[in-house]
């Protein structure tokens, strides 16, 4: 495939779907919609090139209408292999004249080939869910860093690897960590993955939740959300987690905590959030119940090891879309939903718009952050300043017709000072 492409979607004709599919979500955006016809009237981002790497939803959608709104000139391609929807990428090359290099199911050359798409429209920002565009940035295509001003990074995931890049010195640019900021994690990885990550459970399978074990990997704030929805719906729920700090709160948020050899012995279903590599391995599927359903929805498609799966079995067929079954040589069958991949945008929709609405106010208005700032940062990793966090959350409280109490002249006083006891 040519670089230089204008863009890259599956079908342009299912353009009117999409853009339905948009304005639904966008309606549920309240927070994003008025940053939007703020940058209509301001332009903050005008004269700007935006390289986007994110999940290619309909809630993206509304984050990258916002960004033109503000002037900028953004391009957008996929941050998962299995995330887009290509329905909304017609739209968005359709009736938003944005470039789009993403399609659902494309393989590895074909995903890289996009990113590389992006990073030949010259950003002065990039905007990444996972660190692809910052990673390919600072390998293969260093001659584009100079253009660049800054990025953001939209989870867990990525700004593990930013900070990694940042530990060895070799961060080039500075990065603004959209996924610290408390509007964000404390909601989208908490509710949006609890909810969209069982969304994807039942549309791969549904299957009755209640009554089953359900084993969670990792208790940060996605397995958090995870554990709670699942025991909602009456499994289970055992946690695995190597943090001490985190096994003592799980265990006194009520759940079962017990290591993977253990675990893998009792559970019907498993969902990895761990963001780490093989957290399921061979011997864990060699002692699992037949008809055990294991799943993942981290970042990246490396926390359950499939190449040890598919060595330990006879055969494996797709019994349904997204569910591959593996049979093993005793005759268990082990059920691997979405390849492995983000089980949320897989197999359902990601996380709802009401949630998507905070991260992406998040993006939008880190990315005015650095059109105003850039050439002031230093090349690191920042968290999203405070003040922009806390109007996020005054917003989504005010569009959710909620109002708080205020400090008295008296309360305040009181917090400001040391001498006042019993
Ligand atoms: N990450 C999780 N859910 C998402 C969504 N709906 N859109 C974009 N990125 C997401």
């Amino acid at each position: 495939m040519s670089t230089t492409l204008k863009h890259d979607i599956a079908d342009a004709s299912l353009a009117p779907l999409g853009r339905q599919r948009i304005e639904w979500a966008d309606r549920d955006m309240p927070v994003l919609t008025s940053i939007r016809e703020r940058f209509e009237r301001e332009r903050p981002l005008e004269g700007l090139r935006i390289s986007a790497c994110l999940h290619v939803t309909s809630e993206t959608a509304n984050l990258m209408r916002t960004l033109q709104a503000g002037g900028a000139d953004a391009a957008l391609c996929a941050s998962n292999p299995l995330s887009t929807q290509d329905d909304v990428a017609a739209s968005l090359v359709n009736d938003f004249e944005i470039p789009v290099f993403a399609i659902k199911g494309e393989d590895d050359d074909t995903y890289y080939s996009h990113i590389t798409a992006a990073i030949d429209h010259a950003p002065h920002i990039t905007m990444d869910d996972g660190a692809d565009v910052i990673g390919v940035l600072h390998g293969d295509r260093r001659e584009m860093i100079d253009g660049v001003i800054g990025g953001t990074e939209e989870t867990t995931t990525g700004v593990i690897r930013l900070r990694a890049l940042e530990a060895e010195g070799g961060l080039a640019f500075p990065v603004v960590s959209v996924n610290d900021a408390d509007t964000k994690h404390f909601f989208d990885n908490r509710y949006g993955t609890g909810q969209s990550t069982l969304d994807g459970l039942l549309r791969a399978t549904n299957i009755l939740i209640a009554g089953r074990v359900a084993v969670v990997g990792g208790y940060g704030w996605c397995g958090r959300g995870l554990a709670n929805r699942l025991r909602g719906m009456g499994a289970n729920v055992v946690v695995i987690e190597v943090d001490p700090l985190r096994a003592l709160e799980a265990v006194m948020d009520g759940y079962s905590v017990m290591p993977i050899a253990e675990a893998a012995k009792v559970g019907d279903i498993f969902i990895t959030a761990t963001g780490d590599i093989n957290v399921i391995r061979k011997e864990h599927f060699a002692v699992m119940k037949d008809g055990a359903i294991v799943a993942n929805t981290g970042h990246f498609n490396v926390e359950i090891d499939i190449p040890a799966l598919s060595d330990l079995a006879d055969g494996e067929r797709e019994v349904r879309p997204m569910v591959q079954e593996y049979t093993l040589g005793d005759g268990r069958k082990i059920h691997l939903l979405a390849e492995g991949r983000l089980l949320n945008l897989a197999s359902a929709e990601g996380h709802p718009a009401s949630v998507m609405d905070m991260s992406f106010a998040n993006q939008a208005l880190s990315a005015e952050f650095i059109a105003k700032n850039g050439g002031d940062l230093e090349n690191r990793v920042y968290e999203v300043p405070k003040d922009i966090d806390e109007e996020i959350a005054r917003l989504k409280l005010e569009t959710l017709g909620v109002q708080i109490d205020e400090l008295t002249e008296e309360q305040r006083r009181y917090l400001a000072s040391w001498d006042q006891g019993t």
